[in-house]
């Protein structure tokens, strides 16, 4: 696909954090923007905590159609934008943020992300809700808890190294959850129909998540969110014993899919060929 050229009418979008170099958002947004002909770009931004105010008052002043928001500023964002769409306000954060008429509006695509991720390829949803099982406690899980809620789950189990992290996170939920003390992570995946490590561990130059998977039913799913490398530890040995597997590579893509969506007004397409790109160097 041949690069479009920069003029006086390319729109700007981007990516505002701390650290922001090793994103893989500027790759997706990129690629839709070629796909469909677009006069815009995207770009990442590192702003320091006492900059993130200006950085975002400034893009809205310039014209920037929008910016994504990640850590660590996905809550703090939200003291000074003027709307703020339902998800977001469930979450108490934001990655996404759309400049219009002079309004800075809030929305949070990353709930979107795993529902959309967790539901493509036709997965039998009534199965895969009957028992989720949960590791971390972060602003991964408190999507991944609302995802779950969302779309139905009869049971969600709650699993953290820091017992009051999760006990917090529970507390945010319309549904009981069930907290799982972290050294009985591996007897609390009896019955898991799903299992999402929204943990850091399994992460490139990070530990691997210490976690024997003998009584996970055969059948339930194993979804990891970290997705350098694409192919954690962890959903390796999930394989090896015959468990399906989903890489968390689809979830950065699809809150993509719905950021663009908001900003552009079309919805691009998550395909094979954008996912093997947006994965990049790390499978
Ligand atoms: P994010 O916003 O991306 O979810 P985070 O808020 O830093 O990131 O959360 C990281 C998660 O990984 C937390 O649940 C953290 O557990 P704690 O609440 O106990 O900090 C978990 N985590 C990080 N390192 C861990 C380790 N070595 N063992 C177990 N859990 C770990």
């Amino acid at each position: 696909m041949a690069l479009f050229s920069i003029d006086g009418a390319t729109k700007l979008t981007g990516l505002i954090g701390s650290p922001v170099t090793h994103s893989r958002s500027p790759a997706i947004h990129q690629y839709w923007l070629q796909e469909h002909t677009i006069n815009a770009r995207y770009l990442a931004f590192e702003v320091a905590a006492n900059n993130l105010k200006e950085a975002v008052k400034g893009a809205a002043a310039l014209g920037f159609l929008g910016l994504n928001v990640t850590v660590p500023y996905k809550e703090r964002v939200l003291d000074f934008v003027n709307s703020i769409e339902e998800d977001a306000r469930y979450m108490g954060a934001a990655n996404t943020l759309i400049f219009s008429g002079g309004n800075i509006h809030a929305a949070n695509t990353d709930v979107y992300g795993i529902v959309a991720n967790l539901t493509q390829d036709g997965r039998c949803l009534a199965q895969l809700m009957k028992r989720v099982m949960i590791l971390g406690a972060g602003g991964a899980a408190r999507a991944a808890v609302a995802a779950c809620a969302q779309m139905g789950a009869v049971e969600i189990r709650l699993c953290n190294r820091t017992l009051e992290n999760a006990r917090a996170l529970a507390k945010t939920v319309q549904m009981p959850v069930e907290i799982v003390p972290w050294h009985l992570r591996e007897s609390a995946l009896e019955g898991a129909s799903l299992l999402i490590n929204t943990t850091s561990l399994g992460m490139k130059n990070t530990a691997a998540l210490d976690l024997d998977l003998a009584v996970l039913p055969p059948d339930a799913l194993v979804h990891d969110i970290v997705y350098a490398p694409l192919h954690t530890d962890l959903l390796q040995r999930a394989k090896t014993r015959g468990n399906p597997v989903l890489t968390g590579i689809g979830m950065l893509a699809y809150q993509a899919q719905k950021a663009f969506e908001l900003w552009h007004g079309v919805r691009p397409a998550v395909t094979d060929a954008l996912l093997v790109m947006a994965a990049g160097n790390n499978t």
